[in-house]
């Protein structure tokens, strides 16, 4: 279990996680959902004690990430935005080594054995460099897992991989959910849809929305827009329906009319429905217009920046060229 609470990191003037709380449940996968920039990275190291949080408090495996960073270490795997693999290790050697580095009992034994739970058992004796980049992702899946860990903190595990590789990813995390609580951060929100029980969705530093993947649907839907087809003439009905108080807006578009709702939680479409029993008009369809998680997270993350937010942008912007810098020379000299 992981619970977070008002958790907050600044770098040096920029806030990059605003107070956030959250919890990912024992046996579930929790998408942490955000574009880029939101904050993701920053809070799961803050969540493996890598990083120490400005303000607030974390709970992982029963520890506080910050009092207890060491008794959180040994419970939680953790599978960073790039892994920092030996590429002349073959896979067996590399997790041997991570094994011995953490103190891992039996590593032979281990190393195989999480080489068979991500599915590359065949490949245990090939160089890393030979690998694919499906397979290195497997391969550092597996180093998160040698130690059992009850925690698993995966930051965008997909990214970069070609679509087979991405489905072989998901279905290892999938099968990881029985035994663990998972962490899963994407920016892909088909994704999140498709791999998690839970969803924590983050914008700018802030929690916009939280819930299962039929939950926040099922939010969004309450307040949306209604698709109605009928088959009397397309303008009479609409001036009808203009006319309903508890309608703010119609238009007409391929699928049919679209009516908006003037307020969130009201449903117009009882009124709808009763004008167009009144004027005997023969009814095709009238539903809610489809809403997909894709929307949802369109209108959740939509830029809502005031000026003085623009010119922190500008500011992270500038930073981050810096810290990209920094990080490529890094990669020069400890990846290769
Ligand atoms: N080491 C750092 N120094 C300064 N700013 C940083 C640093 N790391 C991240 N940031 C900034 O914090 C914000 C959140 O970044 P990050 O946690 O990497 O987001 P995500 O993983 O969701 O893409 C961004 O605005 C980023 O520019
Ligand atoms: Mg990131």
């Amino acid at each position: 279990m992981i619970e977070v609470q008002n958790l907050v990191k600044k770098y040096g003037e920029v806030t990059a996680v605003k107070g956030i709380s959250f919890v990912a449940k024992t046996g579930q996968v929790t998408g942490f959902l955000g574009p880029n920039g939101a904050g993701k990275t920053t809070t799961m190291r803050m969540l493996t004690g890598f990083m120490p949080p400005t303000a607030g408090k974390a709970i992982v495996a029963g520890y506080d990430v910050f009092e207890q960073s060491m008794e959180v270490r040994k419970r939680v795997g953790y599978l960073p935005e790039s892994v920092p693999l030996y590429r002349d290790m073959t896979a067996r050697g590399y997790l041997q080594y991570m094994g011995e580095i953490r103190g891992v009992n039996g590593t032979r034994q281990k190393a195989a054995e999480v080489l068979e739970r991500v599915g590359l058992t065949s490949r245990a004796n090939s160089r890393i460099r030979t690998l694919s980049k499906g397979m290195r992702q497997r391969v550092g899946l597996a180093q998160a897992l040698l130690h059992d860990p009850e925690v698993l903190i995966l930051d965008e595990p997909t990214i970069g991989l070609d679509p087979i590789q991405v489905l072989e990813i998901r279905d290892v995390v999938r099968q990881l959910r029985e035994a663990h609580t998972v962490l899963f951060s994407t920016h892909i929100l088909s994704e999140a849809e498709q791999v998690c029980d839970n969803l924590v969705i983050i914008n700018q530093g802030t929690i916009v929305a939280e819930g299962s993947p039929a939950q926040l649907r099922a939010e969004l839907e309450r307040g949306g827009r209604i698709l109605v087809r009928t088959e009397a003439p397309t303008e009479t009905v609409m001036e009808a329906l203009r006319s309903i108080p508890t309608v703010a807006h119609v238009e007409q578009t391929v699928e049919g009319i679209v009516v908006t709702p003037r307020d969130v939680s009201v449903d117009p479409r009882p009124q709808i429905a009763q004008v167009i029993v009144q004027n005997n008009w023969r009814l095709i369809e009238l539903r809610p217009l489809a809403v997909n998680l894709e929307e949802i997270f369109l209108e959740l993350t939509r830029q809502t920046a005031t000026p003085e937010e623009e010119e922190e942008k500008v500011k992270h912007i500038a930073d981050e060229n810096a810290v990209s810098v920094i990080s490529e020379t890094e990669e020069g000299s400890t990846h290769e």
